[in-house]
């Protein structure tokens, strides 16, 4: 039996990951989170092992969460772009700081880390639309002014932490570098769009069609992202886990190179999906607005995202659903689960 720490594991990833782990062979799984609002709501009857813990000051209680079990998964950050541009000491405070207490207690009690990263830590493109490799690819940022970076650059630093452990013989992990994994329990359904309570895209737009609001496209909704779906990117965090001592001391990317879409195109798509299997007769405008109103000053687009998963195709991990199916699955789940979803906005709001 392995024994699973989910740090940070009541979120997005986490409650997916906690729900398939668990209907698997061979595996253990305790979640550490804030609360468990979307545990609840991805278990719905069944049984799961949840304990509030606060990373930001709980070192001796995450110590003793790390000493019992044989892997840890560090997921505890934040991860939606609007709150890089509003809150970017919060952003260095939990994502950075709050995360070397867990390094640090996998290194004394020799346990194998499965650390978050993200695609966000290859930044810009500068130019080259090559899909971006682990261990070979630039990592290009913008300048400091433009703020919304000091995510990327703060998983950059922990990446690089980590890799240096590694090379210090003093710590087994696999950091994993997910490209716009989307799903069941992402973010949250927002009736009224605020720069306080900003989604991701997947999430704001079905928010949109949900409560009959427009359509956001952010300069134009030029930039083209690669969507993985929540099914594929827990099989391969499940492949990992139980393979990790061939994957040890590397950073894997997870993603869908074949998902690629620009911005624009995932709203037309999103809507006639919507018509098709939710309501026919949804009808919201599509409108572009500035990065500045929409996120205001400091923020800086990726413009485009591929992964290459050479590495995850080796262990015999291909992604299975494209994009249709992966919206479709999206929609169908945001709609018939808007209520619940709300009051799941409401609880976190207390
Ligand atoms: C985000 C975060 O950086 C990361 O936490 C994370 O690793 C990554 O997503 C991911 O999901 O893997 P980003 O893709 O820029 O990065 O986040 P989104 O908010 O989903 O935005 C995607 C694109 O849609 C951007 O070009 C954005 O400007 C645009 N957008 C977003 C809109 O046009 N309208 C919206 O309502 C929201």
């Amino acid at each position: 039996m392995v024994n699973v720490a989910l740090i940070g594991g009541a979120g997005f990833i986490g409650s997916n990951l906690a729900r398939f782990l668990t209907s698997c062979e061979g595996y253990k799984i305790k979640s550490y989170d804030l609360n468990d609002n979307k545990l609840r709501l991805r278990f719905e009857n069944e049984e799961y092992s949840f304990k509030r813990l606060d990373v930001r000051d709980s070192t001796s209680e995450l110590d003793r969460v790390v000493a019992e079990a044989d892997v840890v998964v560090n997921l505890a950050a934040h991860v939606r772009p609007g709150v890089f541009l509003l809150k970017p000491l919060e952003v260095v405070d939990l994502n950075f700081f709050s995360s070397i207490p867990t390094i640090e207690s996998c290194v004394r009690h020799k346990k194998f880390l499965l650390h978050f990263s993200t695609c966000e830590v290859y930044g810009k493109t500068g130019g080259s639309f090559e899909p971006f490799r682990e261990d070979e690819t630039d990592c290009i940022l913008g300048p400091v002014a433009n703020h919304r970076w000091i995510y990327s650059s703060a998983k950059q630093l922990l990446d690089r932490i980590i890799h240096a452990y590694g090379l210090a013989d003093a710590l087994d992990y696999v950091i994993v570098r997910p490209f716009n994994v989307v799903g069941p329990l992402m973010d949250d359904v927002v009736p009224h769009w605020s720069r306080e309570d900003n989604p991701r895209v997947l999430a704001n737009f079905m928010s949109a069609l949900i409560y009959n609001r427009p359509i956001q496209l952010v300069n134009g909704g030029h930039s083209r992202r690669c969507f993985t779906y929540i099914e594929d990117a827990v099989s391969a965090l499940e492949l990992l886990i139980r393979r990790r001592h061939e994957v040890s001391r590397q950073i894997v990317n997870i993603g869908n190179p074949a998902n690629e879409t620009t911005i624009a195109d995932l709203a037309k798509r999103l809507i006639r999906i919507y018509r098709t299997h939710c309501d026919p007769a949804v009808d919201v405008r599509i409108e572009e607005i500035s990065s500045d109103e929409f996120y205001g000053p400091g923020y800086e687009d990726c413009d485009r995202r591929i992964p290459n998963i050479s590495k995850l195709k080796r262990l015999g991990w291909v992604p299975r659903y494209d994009l249709d199916q992966t919206f479709t699955r999206c929609a169908i789940y945001f709609y018939e689960n808007r209520k619940r979803l709300e009051s799941l906005l409401q609880q976190a709001a207390q």
